[in-house]
């Protein structure tokens, strides 16, 4: 897909309302995770370098269109040192913006009109501005007021980072080196369902993991004690199943697990076989017979997309083994030009950082329902009204 850039945009003195996803994970006020804020930097350095007044929204949780401060931008503007202007509907700092200045607006899902992607909310939002410039691939997914509705009334465009999401992730999934070994794992699978029915009809092998392969494993009758999983699954579980083989793709279900009697990061840790599983047994981390297999698997292919973590990779190091075995054996085959690796996800991005790998990947996208959605091959709406037509 070949998208309007702004490349050849003169921003010079123009209100730029710039579209971020700073949707970070933030504990006491503290942004413990700034991946996509440093992602987003080089868009917003060159509009102010080219002269823009640039207006960032954005927004953060879920706050179902409530001014609840429990979700407010604040953090995100003290990171980057930029004030933060309280109501995203205000108008009256523009006249004081110079040429080059950057502001944060508070989060933009304060009001119930952006996620119902309301016209008058949108025409609200874009008055002032003179360009709208969407970098928020990890938001694209949603047809919400600050990602669709302002780009129908604006002149709008890909930022640098929208724009080389879609390069590269076009690029592995238009025609990728072969064998295409995907690895979807995470907590959830009524999550990753559709992923899952996508990728098992594209990728020559799948690893499934984490919880969501304890629902696989408990829907062909394995004991998985007192783990989290979803039993309500275990009929959609089957049917991937079947879809797999239908499709000749090589299923990789978990074979064994790292188990303990308590789900808390200091439980002592012992590898179990399925058939040993007690019923007050929790599942934390894949085993160390699924990780030399994992490991085994990501040697033999040529590509490998991943999302979602085995385990809780963040409770290192006891319950990271898995995780971080799959992120060395990527990071290891990627440095040697044998690998095409591509990830995804919060966690799994932030388990690369913990790993120390994720510099050696090809590509780590900043998306996480959007990397879903854009593997599945659905088309995103916040890109889609950026097309060249
Ligand atoms: C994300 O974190 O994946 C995006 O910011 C989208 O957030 P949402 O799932 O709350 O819409």
């Amino acid at each position: 897909m070949k998208l309007r850039t702004i490349d050849n945009v003169d921003v010079r003195g123009k209100y730029v309302l710039l579209r971020d996803d700073f949707n970070v994970q933030i504990v006491d006020g503290q942004i413990t995770d700034a991946f996509r804020i440093a992602q987003s930097m080089p868009t917003i350095e060159k509009l102010r370098a080219r002269g823009a007044r640039v207006v960032i929204v954005a927004h953060l949780g879920r706050p179902r269109g409530e001014r609840n401060m429990e979700f407010s931008l604040k953090p995100v503007a003290e990171y980057m040192n930029i004030p933060l202007i309280p109501d995203c509907l205000d108008k009256d700092f523009l006249g004081t913006m110079a040429d080059g200045d950057v502001v944060l607006l508070e989060n933009v899902r304060f009001y119930p009109g952006e996620e119902k992607n309301d016209p008058e909310f949108a025409a609200r939002l874009a008055d002032g501005y003179d360009i709208f410039v969407n970098d928020a691939f990890a938001v694209s997914h949603r047809a919400h007021a600050s990602t669709v509705g302002v780009a129908k009334i604006l002149p709008s465009y890909a930022g640098d980072l929208l724009a080389s999401e879609i390069r590269h992730l076009d690029a592995v999934m238009a025609n990728p080196a072969r064998p295409l070994l995907a690895i979807v794992a995470g907590s959830k699978i009524s999550t990753k369902i559709d992923v899952l029915r996508a990728l098992v009809k594209l990728a020559d092998r799948v690893i499934v993991g984490g919880a969501l392969g304890t629902t696989f494993n408990y829907a062909l009758g394995d004991r998985v004690g007192d783990s989290l999983y979803e039993p309500d699954q275990a009929d959609t579980a089957r049917e991937i199943i079947e879809l797999a083989r239908q499709n000749n793709c090589d299923l990789m279900l978990p074979l064994d697990k790292g188990v303990a009697k308590e789900f808390k990061r200091d439980a002592v840790r012992t590898n179990k076989d399925f058939d040993q599983i007690a019923d007050d047994d929790v599942i934390i981390d894949a085993g160390v017979a699924t990780t030399a297999r994992n490991v085994d698997a990501i040697k033999t292919a040529a590509t490998v997309i991943w999302n979602g973590t085995v385990g809780m990779a963040e409770w290192t190091p006891t319950w990271s083994q898995g995780t971080f075995a799959i992120a060395d054996a990527m990071a290891e085959q990627t440095r040697a030009g044998k690998l095409t690796s591509v990830v995804g996800g919060g966690d799994t991005v932030a388990a690369l950082y913990a790993s120390g790998t994720a510099d050696d990947m090809t590509y780590v996208s900043t998306g996480g329902g959007a990397f879903l959605e854009f593997i599945e091959g659905r088309d995103l709406p916040g890109i889609a009204i950026l097309a060249e037509k």
